[in-house]
């Protein structure tokens, strides 16, 4: 067998099913190649800035690294732009889709949230609303959201900066897209990690 029986899903039996779900099994497998692979396509998108979308979200995953963040932070920097490509008017609730089922809930709110935050730095200039963010107020993760675009987002334009290769972080996101998806160990709901630590960056730093 190497196509199910069908032409309506309704005349499918057990047989075509099975096929189809050991079939599916092997293709989430490489979800995080083809994660990798739309990286590079966010090189071409986007111009006007000093660097490139694929440049400015390393640039995030690379000041994550360094700040100690864990790895679902990291892979939340990483792709939190990722949205650009399909979804230019709602990027971060693309993005956060893509990661909700792997990472903490905390870091799927905060990329799914980031483009509200980040108009704190240019709403003003664009005659939008640059307290977008204060709708979030009442939210665990707000504080959590502030510093993620503060520290990583709004400052990783900067072509002088030294960035890791994306190839770095390839098991990192290998990893991340390898768990269980929506394990309650994984989601951690309402618990918050730290962006930051120093004694983890210490060690990072060499
Ligand atoms: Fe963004
Ligand atoms: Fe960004």
């Amino acid at each position: 067998m190497d196509k199910v029986k069908f032409t309506q899903m309704k005349d499918g039996d057990r047989e075509d099913y099975e096929f189809l779900t050991a079939h599916e099994v092997a293709y989430t497998e490489k979800t995080a190649e083809r994660l990798l692979t739309a990286m590079k396509d966010l090189d071409a998108s986007l111009s006007g800035y000093q660097i490139t979308r694929l440049g400015h979200s390393v640039q995030a995953a690379t000041r994550a690294w360094r700040d100690g963040a864990d790895e679902d932070w990291v892979v939340a920097a990483l792709l939190h732009d990722i949205g650009d490509i399909y979804a230019p008017y709602n990027h971060d609730e693309y993005a956060a889709t893509i990661l909700r089922p792997f990472v903490r809930e905390q870091c799927a709110w905060v990329v799914e949230k980031h483009g509200d935050f980040q108009m704190l730095y240019y709403g003003h200039h664009v005659g939008g609303d640059r307290n977008k963010r204060d709708r979030h107020r009442d939210s665990q993760y707000f504080d959590d959201c502030a510093e993620f675009c503060e520290r990583w987002d709004q400052s990783s334009f900067d072509p002088a900066y030294a960035d890791l290769p994306l190839e770095f972080f390839r098991p990192m996101v290998e990893r991340v897209f390898a768990r269980k998806p929506y394990d309650p160990a994984v989601i951690r709901a309402g618990e918050r990690v730290a962006l930051t630590d120093a004694v983890v960056a210490a060690d990072r730093a060499g």
